[in-house]
């Protein structure tokens, strides 16, 4: 499905956003607007030149992130597991149904990936960047799935929505839940929700 236009210009000055960045990890139940989904797919991942480059630098151009959306309490949009594709702003589902605990579990159980409102995992194929780097294209990878993060982590603030980075997590476990494939790792998560009041 195609996710709704991201928008493009204006919103919160980034200095304040650099400013009000901090990690929030309890929520409130309201369910986030597929507005607000689609603007953060776009900061991680979306495409912003002919050539198909994005908001995220990469490492030679290879593109070895795969970003995943978990929706557990999306508007308009069933709860399951999406794959984000950048060339067209859409999502492709991978599984079905609300995996908020299955998630938390594989993330040490954590309160705030279960209670999370939605969650962008990104998963590493990382053969598309040693292919060209060796070695140095793991290090490539991670560094990469950092801009991204930092990108979304930003993007929430400007849109008032509690957000934090998520490290621990059992790549096993996470792999099968989001059905990636054999040649993916995930790698780092950004859980979401409005700030509890
Ligand atoms: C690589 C990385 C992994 C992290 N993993 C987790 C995590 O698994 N759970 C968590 O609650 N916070 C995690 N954090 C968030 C840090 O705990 C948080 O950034 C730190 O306490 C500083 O607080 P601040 O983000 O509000 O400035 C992680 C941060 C980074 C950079």
């Amino acid at each position: 499905m195609k996710l709704p236009e991201p928008r493009l210009a204006g919103g919160m000055p980034l200095a304040q956003a650099l400013r009000e960045r901090r990690s929030i990890r309890a929520y409130a139940t309201t369910p986030l607007a597929l507005a607000d989904i689609s603007q953060l797919l776009w900061s991680a991942a979306g495409v912003t030149s002919p050539e198909g480059f994005r908001t995220t630098p990469s490492a030679g151009a290879t593109f070895p992130l795969e970003t995943y959306l978990i929706a557990g309490a999306v508007d308009g949009l069933a709860a399951g597991v999406y794959r984000y594709d950048p060339a067209t702003h859409g999502l492709g589902q991978t599984a079905a149904g609300d995996i908020r605990a299955d998630l938390a579990a594989a993330c040490m159980n954590q309160a705030c990936v279960a209670t999370c409102t939605a969650a962008i995992l990104f998963g590493a194929v990382f053969e598309r960047t040693t292919a060209k780097y060796g070695d140095m294209g793991r290090d490539f990878v991670l560094l990469e799935a950092g801009h991204a993060a930092q990108n979304v982590s930003l993007q929430a603030v400007a849109l008032g929505l509690g957000a934090v980075a998520i490290g621990a997590l059992d790549e096993q476990r996470l792999q099968s839940l989001a059905a990636m494939g054999d040649n993916e790792k995930p790698i780092y998560m950004m859980v979401f929700g409005k700030p509890n009041a």
